[in-house]
């Protein structure tokens, strides 16, 4: 079966005051694929990110999202996909119901779909027990769990997940991580995620990229990525394979 290419980039770059943060960045993501975005803090993860949101504009190169330009159609672009950003912002007046409504809302949900879908989203992160709380007086995995649960009401096509379980505790961890891995299965979500957590990373994605200094050091299946190392063993961590870069440096 021929793969869908759901987000692609050539040559993608982002300069701040002439310094390159992203340099020159080449990938594709494949439809129904979880794809790692690993790298040290400053990497240029957040900042590809933005671009494919058409949040932040590139300085040159292209970006792709289901077709569509972001930075010639970023209305159109993040009508379509499902993000949840490194630090979420929320009115800390409202309930989680309230601000899950909201965000229907905005993305033309009719009431009656919007209600089934919220109360989902909320049984699948845990949170139908809290509600009605303010999320002002949320702890800072509550509000983690209702930034997934806001991507999670819009069921987009694809799904931009900055460090989706930072902040979890464990249990809830493993369920976000099946839960991301079930979407992708079931809906054939496609999905780009950042993680420090490599462990994690191993577990659900099906191809990493490994970035450093803004430029895509490695990117492959973890297999593919351990047959480039040193000596040849069977199972490789995603950690040895990522600290492999490290030292190279
Ligand atoms: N608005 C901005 N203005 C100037 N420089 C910026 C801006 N945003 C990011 N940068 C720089 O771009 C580089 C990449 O940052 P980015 O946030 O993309 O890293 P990251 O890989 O997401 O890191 P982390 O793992 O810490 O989240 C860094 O050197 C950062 O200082
Ligand atoms: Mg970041």
């Amino acid at each position: 079966m021929e793969q869908k290419p759901i987000i692609e980039t050539v040559e993608l770059t982002k300069k701040y005051n002439g310094q390159a943060a992203v340099d020159n960045l080449s990938f594709t993501v494949h439809e129904g694929e979880i794809f790692g975005f690993l790298g040290p803090n400053g990497a240029g993860k957040t900042t590809t990110l933005l671009m494919l949101m058409g949040l932040t504009e590139p300085s040159s190169g292209k970006a792709r999202v289901l077709g569509v330009d972001p930075s010639r159609e970023p209305i159109r672009v993040k009508g379509m996909i499902g993000y949840l950003p490194e630090n979420m912002g929320f009115y800390r007046d409202l309930n989680a119901w309230q601000t899950l409504r909201y965000i229907a809302e905005l993305n033309g949900l009719l009431p009656g779909v919007a209600d089934e879908r919220i109360e989902s989203a909320l049984r699948m992160v845990g949170l139908i027990k809290e509600a009605e709380k303010k999320v002002g007086a949320y702890s800072r995995g509550m509000r983690q769990r209702l930034g997934i649960a806001e991507v999670l009401v819009k069921e987009p096509r694809v799904a931009f997940l900055d460090e989706p379980t930072l902040g979890l505790d464990p249990d809830t961890t493993n369920r976000m991580i099946g839960l991301i891995e079930r979407l992708c299965k079931e809906k054939n979500m496609t999905v780009l995620l950042s993680s420090h957590f490599l462990h994690q990373v191993q577990k659900i994605c099906h191809r990493v990229g490994i970035m450093i200094s803004g430029q895509m050091v490695a990117q492959g299946h973890m297999k593919e990525l351990a047959e480039e190392m040193p000596e040849t063993k069977d199972g490789y961590s995603l950690e040895e394979i990522y600290m492999k870069y490290f030292r190279e440096e």
